[in-house]
């Protein structure tokens, strides 16, 4: 508990994606972790969760207020060489930002229900898509292994269609990024940085033990918002 209060409580906004105002310009702030640190092992231990929260995202939200902050200077004077400079630090850190802050909220500890399987609508409509859950997971750990280099394994749904889909999206690239109706039910975060304290280069291993940690109810939640 302690680790925790090392970090800044700030209000959260929409999305969970806290943000504040700042001289009439809207930045963005860490949120809170809603469990502590050590409370996901021994799937994810509490020096991965500490460091990928106060250190890794922390940067993805520093940077990325900064590039708002240029493109907000950037934009008055009508700079437009330095808007499109500023392109790829906006997508790279506002992803990073919110992709990690749908992560957090993937997670729970088992005592608060964590790898518990999905009741209600999201259950019936994952064994209608894929068959049964161990056929998701299976698909999303391939599909995370696989991945070159860095980035996300997701479970989407297409809010248009009503319909579930697995996507791996490259470096912090937001689910979006892959069909503009795709919301995120559930992303797992295959950097590096989120397994190699505990698993070093074995990726597979880390993504096996995650399910004992995911938090279903959250997913079904948004499920249910977008397909009532
Ligand atoms: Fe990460």
């Amino acid at each position: 508990m302690a680790l925790r209060t090392l970090v800044t409580r700030k209000s959260l906004g929409n999305l969970g994606l806290g943000f504040r105002q700042l001289r009439g310009l809207q930045t963005y702030s860490l949120p809170d972790l809603p469990y502590d640190y050590g409370a996901l092992e021994p799937a994810i231990s509490g020096e991965i969760m500490q460091l990928h929260h106060q250190k890794h995202h922390q940067a993805y939200v520093t940077n990325y207020n900064k590039a708002l902050e240029q493109l907000d200077a950037a934009t008055a004077k009508g700079d437009s060489h330095t808007v499109a400079k500023l392109l790829s630090a906006l997508k790279f850190n506002g992803g990073g930002h919110i992709n990690h802050s749908i992560f957090w909220k993937n997670l729970a500890p088992v005592k608060e229900g964590g790898g518990e399987p999905p009741h209600g609508s999201l259950g019936w409509a994952i064994d209608n898509h894929f068959g049964s859950m161990e056929v998701l997971v299976q698909k999303m750990n391939t599909e995370g292994a696989a991945l070159q280099g860095s980035g996300w394994v997701w479970l989407g749904v297409d809010k248009e269609l009503k319909t579930l889909v697995v996507q791996t999206t490259e470096n912090q690239d937001p689910l979006v990024s892959k069909g503009a109706n795709l919301v995120p039910l559930l992303g797992i975060d295959v950097w590096e940085h989120a397994y190699y304290l505990q698993y070093k280069n074995v990726r597979p291993d880390y993504l096996k033990n995650i399910w004992k940690v995911i938090n279903w109810k959250f997913a079904g939640e948004v499920y249910a918002k977008e397909c009532p």
